[in-house]
């Protein structure tokens, strides 16, 4: 399509070809009303004066006969304007008067008649016309019968009348082509400032479907509708930037730290089915596939819930509910765990903390929490037989779950007084499969705190860690949900 051809096929010029259209009309309907109405009144103007005059003249008649009349007619024939007078015999003689060269029949029929005319004293310059005896002028004139068989006939030319028709006719028909010329080139004009912006936006578009996600529409900053919808769009493409950055990084580390996992559960079922002899060594092999197919699961399990979570789906069954219950029921959870490694654990959740959102991912995201807290600062000076090296009765570690409210929000937290994660670090736990170099010898596939930040995300919250001096405190922090509770 021709750059032309596109500007008239646009909504701006289509509208403002309308806009024309209609104002054209009104514009000529404006002055046809205007150019009529001014002819009417000049003729009723030219009708007025001619029945006065007349009147007159009858009435010089009744006074002094056809003789007055001729003198008075002659006098004012002569006076230089626009008025012409005729007074003739039966015959149709001319008496007195100024004009010459009527339309033959005229003076017979009396009333009101259009015809044309030469003026008396015009007749003296023939050589000034190629047609001398041609009438020339036109008059609007009333004959009028006298007794005794005279003619009266007065009139006024029309030439006036006509000059003024055609100069308002001609005014209206420039005005209209300026109203045309002027109108299109404004909506040319206008359009193809609307086109450039769409052009722009169609050319941004095809390089984002051409796979560059990191480009935005440009927003021209005047605040139009074409501002709101790139900016709109512009949040679009934000979001489906995010989701695909997300799918993307899952899809990589699921094909890089799925693969190890996989990769052992195969080559040690090849060892087995290759170098094992007796049942007890098949067995011994099967185990630790089945073991190492539940870390699988479990790591799946992760994956699913996060994307869950990060997909924004979970939404649709969030709830009512007490964060307090969830940190008692997971601390009954875990307790049992804890004591076996020599670790108290202890629940702070007495006032009831309303949360409004996803039970099950909330209560996930806590024990991952306490699990993380149990296996990272289990003390060093425990052995696995769970008593203290030399004897000693030192002070037991402690886990510390509380669920309380801190103004419009709801922290739930675990303490421990373990190792703690340096400073430098703690951005980069949250990420899926980071696991710290001193902690390669637990078990674990890094996905726990990736979770939990998920979810308070989800929830229109966030997860932090700080340092417990010694230890790490990690903090849940949730928006506060059901009836607000006074502070104090
Ligand atoms: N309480 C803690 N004390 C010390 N280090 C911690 C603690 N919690 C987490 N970390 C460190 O952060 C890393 C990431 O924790 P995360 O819970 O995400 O993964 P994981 O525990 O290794 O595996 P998973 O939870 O998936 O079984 C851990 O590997 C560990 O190095
Ligand atoms: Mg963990």
């Amino acid at each position: 399509m021709t750059a032309l051809g596109k500007l008239f096929r646009t909504t701006t010029f289509k509208l403002t070809l309308v806009y024309l259209t209609v104002f054209a009309l009104f514009a000529a309907f404006l002055l046809g009303y205007f150019a009529l109405n001014t002819r009417r009144l000049i003729t009723e103007q030219i009708t007025d004066t001619v029945d006065a005059e007349i009147t007159g003249l009858s009435e010089q008649y009744r006074l002094g006969g056809i003789r007055r009349l001729v003198i008075v007619v002659d006098a004012r024939a002569r006076r230089p304007g626009s008025s012409l007078y005729l007074v003739t015999t039966f015959a149709g003689e001319a008496l007195a008067g100024n004009v010459t060269a009527l339309q033959s029949g005229i003076l017979d029929s009396p009333g009101w008649t259009e015809t044309a005319y030469r003026r008396l004293d015009e007749t003296e310059a023939p050589e000034h016309t190629d047609h001398p005896e041609r009438p020339e002028h036109h008059a609007l004139a009333r004959v009028f019968q006298l007794p005794g068989g005279f003619h009266l006939l007065v009139g006024r030319d029309l030439d006036e009348r006509e000059r003024l028709y055609h100069i308002i006719l001609g005014a209206g028909r420039w005005s209209i082509a300026i109203v045309l010329v002027l109108g299109l080139a404004g909506g040319l004009f206008v359009t193809r400032r609307v086109l450039r912006r769409v052009d722009a936006m169609t050319e941004t578009s095809r390089s984002i479907m051409a796979g560059d996600l990191g480009e935005r529409l440009p927003v021209a900053g005047t605040g139009d509708e074409l501002d709101r919808l790139a900016e709109n769009l512009n949040v679009m493409l934000e979001r489906i930037e995010a989701l695909m950055h997300g799918l993307k990084e899952v899809s990589d580390n699921i094909a890089h730290d799925l693969k190890t996992p996989l990769t052992r559960l195969r080559n040690r079922t090849e060892q087995a089915l290759r170098t094992g002899k007796s049942e007890s060594e098949y067995r011994a092999a099967l185990e630790s596939n089945i073991e190492e197919s539940d870390n699988l699961i479990a790591t799946f399990n992760a994956l699913l819930m996060i994307a869950r979570a990060e997909s924004g789906q979970a939404c649709s069954d969030m709830v009512e509910f007490d964060a307090a219950d969830i940190a008692n029921d997971i601390g009954e959870l875990y307790e049992p765990l804890a004591e076996e490694k020599g670790i108290a654990l202890k629940v702070e959740a007495a006032e009831a903390a309303p949360v409004k959102g996803n039970r099950e991912l909330v209560s996930q995201a806590l024990a991952n929490l306490v699990d993380n807290a149990i296996k990272y600062a289990e003390p060093h000076d425990l052995l696995d037989s769970g008593q203290p090296v030399n004897g000693a009765t030192a002070a037991v570690p402690e886990i510390v779950v509380r669920a309380q409210s801190d103004g419009d929000r709801i922290l739930l937290t675990v303490s421990d007084s373990g190792p703690g994660i340096p400073e430098a670090d703690r951005s980069r736990v949250v990420e899926r499969f980071v696991r710290l170099e001193q902690s390669r010898s637990k078990p674990g596939s890094g996905l726990g705190l990736s979770l939990a930040s998920a979810v308070a995300r989800l929830h229109g919250g966030e997860l932090t860690l700080e340092d417990n001096h010694p230890g790490l405190k990690s903090i849940i922090a949730l928006p506060r949900g059901g009836p607000v509770q006074s502070a104090g």
